[in-house]
């Protein structure tokens, strides 16, 4: 049986009745203060979730907040933190002890490209500590509430960029880490009766990636940036079925499967030169 909803909304996917139940009441979404993030917010309230929206920028949440509480009867928990701190992600789990908390969304990232060696050391370790760090810890301890309770999941949000990305070197990395710890947890939590996806977005339309087209001058309409709607319905489908992996729209699918099948010397080969082709003359020349 299903739930429709008729909404103003943008389409939202066909989920069984009971999704509430087995992954709510409350939802955790981290790095909720736009683009995918926020969208998971939305489209959870929508379906009568609770949440606890995380980022850093207090007003956005806050805006969020107050929207999302006046369209829907649903509360809405604002945690302005900095995930790359220490202290950031332990405010997430000393916040939320008293939720009954069913689904963790660990979205927040940070994304760094050009050359290795442009990069301050600082920046590297900054995108490490949200990415990789705060995603763990994370999914440590909500992971082992969501296990004792017996039913919900968490989506990790990983990229398509989670094979060794020559110029996109650490977020390539920090993201086959959490496509790793993804899969792995996904084995050890199936018989706690937990739920885990994977969701491994192409180029989907956010401040991050408006950013980093913004910076590389890439010409929009070569670009097809999915609609941040589209990205997140197929994750909500992904989790209520346990698929493992998701990766949203044909055409990125079929970059993975592509890339997927090619030894990884050749697939580094590939993406290397494509990545540096797309970097601007500035950052290729200082890399060189
Ligand atoms: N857009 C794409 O094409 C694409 C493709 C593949 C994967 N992804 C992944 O999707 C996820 C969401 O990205 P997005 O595209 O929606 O970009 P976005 O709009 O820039 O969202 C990133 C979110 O992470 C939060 N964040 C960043 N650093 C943080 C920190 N130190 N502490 C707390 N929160 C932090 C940001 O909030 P504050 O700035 O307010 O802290 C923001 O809410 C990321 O993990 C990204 O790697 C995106």
């Amino acid at each position: 049986m299903s739930l429709a909803r008729t909404t103003k909304e943008p389409k939202l996917p066909r989920l069984p009745i009971d999704f509430r139940t087995r992954f709510g009441p409350w939802a955790i979404i981290t790095g909720a203060s736009s683009g995918i993030g926020a969208e998971f917010a939305r489209q959870l309230t929508i379906f009568g979730f609770s949440v606890v929206i995380v980022a850093r920028r207090k007003q956005k949440l806050d805006e969020l907040a107050n929207m999302l509480i006046k369209k829907h009867a649903v509360q809405v928990k604002v945690i302005a933190v900095d995930l790359a701190q220490q202290d950031g992600w332990r405010t997430v789990v000393e916040e939320t002890e008293q939720l009954d908390v069913g689904l963790l969304v660990n979205n927040a990232g940070v994304e760094l490209h050009g050359s290795f060696f442009d990069q301050r050391v600082e920046s590297h370790m900054n995108l490490i500590s949200v990415n990789v760090t705060a995603a763990s810890a994370l999914a440590h301890d909500i992971g082992l509430r969501i296990a004792k309770r017996g039913s919900g999941g968490i989506i990790f949000v990983s990229s398509l960029s989670h094979r060794p990305t020559p110029w996109w070197a650490t977020y390539s990395s920090s993201k086959s880490f959490v496509t790793s710890l993804g899969l792995a947890l996904r084995n050890e939590l199936k018989p706690k009766g937990v739920h885990v996806s994977v969701l491994e977005p192409g180029l989907v339309k956010s401040e991050m990636s408006d950013a980093w087209m913004r910076d590389l001058s890439c010409p929009d309409k070569k670009w097809n940036q999915m609609p941040v709607e589209q990205c997140v319905s197929a994750a909500m489908v992904a989790i209520v079925h346990n698929d493992a992996q998701i990766t949203p729209g044909w055409r990125s699918s079929a970059k993975v499967h592509i890339i997927g099948a090619l030894p990884t010397w050749l697939s580094v080969k590939i993406t290397g030169s494509a990545s540096k082709k797309c970097m601007n003359a500035a950052s290729v020349n200082n890399a060189e």
